[in-house]
């Protein structure tokens, strides 16, 4: 602004048919010309080799803000809003109703930092068609853990209730699409909870939950299990029947083999860095959106197998969420109200005993169950604070 103000006067000054003054005028405009040329290099510069993060040291101090979201930008390059990076607050006051589409959400998570902020928090992201049957005891789970905690609901479009502002629900639904189960929509709504909850640099461990979903021990207990854990407990398994291996599509070779191929239960917990891998993959996801048609179903087969190519070390091959298969078929079983006693919680918490966590043995061996229906949460409720250890 200074320069071409002074431009400007310079250019009055000399008017008058002086030749020099043409001279000048063209030596200012030149320079103009240079320095925007300049700063917009150095800002692509910046923006290709320096991590993002580093132009923000101080996002941690900033706390409550009326505002729906913190923005840092460049003033400078106010014509590329990719340059923008949002970042959430670390009190989850913001709105996560954000106005990107999938492949700008995705671009932005990608550039996320892989080292979650201090204190690290647990994105709990629930995949889900509308409000939570469950509701009550999942508020009785979280209750006194604020800080600790995101919370990130992918409903039906059409779904549009909000709970009440004393809900830990509240305003916490993300821009959602229709989702078909075993079809590649539902693999897109995980990578939207996912990329969504990315964007919260506290966010350590991200743990997909479905409306059936219940925790099976107190927040203090699961969070410090899944903050320690050196590990991410991302189901994959190779299954030799026909619905497993029988599932394999030659077509997927070479860049996926049958000995490449895995299978798992959907419901995943993974950490910062495994989030960030899953997001950013297109080549895989292609391969499976063309050539993963029915009886092969997308969500049971895409991240174990993913997950194998591209990171193997990252996770324990075992998944933090119980599911009774007991009864065979291809459904498990759904627990009603009756089902609900104390030997039975005490079956689904510490039965199978056997379970390894960090090298070492464990007395834990899930973390959540399923499937849960509606009628339990009078039961549930009952239990909360003295069996499940929930402060009341
Ligand atoms: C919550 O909602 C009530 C009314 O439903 C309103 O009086 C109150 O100010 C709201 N509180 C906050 C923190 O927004
Ligand atoms: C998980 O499975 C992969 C192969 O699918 C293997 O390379 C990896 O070592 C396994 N991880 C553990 C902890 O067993
Ligand atoms: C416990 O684990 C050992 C080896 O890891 C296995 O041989 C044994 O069958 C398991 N026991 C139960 C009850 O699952
Ligand atoms: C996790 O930690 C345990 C104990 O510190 C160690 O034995 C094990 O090798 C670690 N696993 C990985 C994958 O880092
Ligand atoms: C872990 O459990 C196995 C059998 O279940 C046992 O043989 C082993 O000694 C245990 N290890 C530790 C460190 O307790
Ligand atoms: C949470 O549960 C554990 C056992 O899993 C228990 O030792 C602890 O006291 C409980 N915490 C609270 C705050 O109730």
């Amino acid at each position: 602004m200074l320069v071409k103000n002074n431009a400007r006067q310079l250019k009055q000054e000399l008017s008058e048919g002086l030749h020099v003054a043409s001279v000048i005028t063209m030596c200012v405009v030149m320079t103009l010309i240079m320095l925007v040329l300049g700063t917009f290099i150095t800002d692509r510069y910046k923006t290709i080799v320096v991590p993002k993060d580093l132009y923000f040291p101080q996002y941690t101090i900033v706390t409550k803000t009326h505002s729906s979201s913190i923005w840092f930008c460049q003033k400078s390059s106010p014509s590329s809003l990719g340059r923008v990076v949002e970042f959430t607050d670390s009190n989850g006051l913001v709105d996560l109703w954000h106005s990107m589409n999938d492949e700008e959400l995705m671009e932005k998570a990608m550039r996320v930092p892989h080292v979650a902020g201090y204190p690290g928090k647990l994105a709990f992201m629930f995949l889900t068609r509308g409000s939570l049957p469950l509701g009550l005891f999942w508020e009785k789970f979280f209750k006194g853990h604020e800080g600790l905690y995101s919370i990130y609901l992918h409903t039906s479009p059409d779904f549009d209730y909000e709970p009440p502002n004393t809900s830990v629900f509240y305003k916490r639904r993300i821009p959602s699409k229709h989702v078909q189960w075993g079809k590649p929509s539902m693999i897109d709504a995980e990578r939207r909870l996912l990329a969504n909850a990315l964007l919260d640099l506290h966010n350590q461990r991200f743990i997909l939950v479905s409306e059936t979903c219940i925790p099976l021990f107190n927040f203090t207990t699961i969070y410090n299990y899944l903050m320690k854990a050196n590990q991410s407990f991302l189901n994959s398994f190779d299954d030799p029947r026909k619905i497993g291996r029988g599932r394999y599509n030659k077509r997927m070779s070479p860049t996926i083999t049958l000995q490449d191929w895995r299978k798992g239960s959907q419901w995943f917990e993974v950490n910062r860095q495994l989030g960030i891998e899953i997001i950013s993959d297109k080549m895989y996801y292609n391969i499976f959106r063309n050539h993963c048609l029915p009886p092969c179903y997308m969500d049971e087969h895409y991240l174990p197998t993913l997950v194998n190519k591209v990171r193997p070390d990252l996770t324990t091959n075992t998944t933090m969420t119980w599911t009774d298969w007991s009864g065979g078929g291809s459904h498990p079983a759904t627990f009603r109200k009756n089902d609900i006693t104390e030997a039975f919680l005490h079956h689904v918490r510490y039965d199978e005993s056997n379970c390894t966590y960090n090298g070492g043995n464990s007395s834990i061996c899930f973390l959540f169950a399923r499937k849960f229906h509606p009628s339990t949460l009078e039961p549930l409720l009952k239990f909360a604070s003295g069996l499940f250890g929930f402060s009341s």
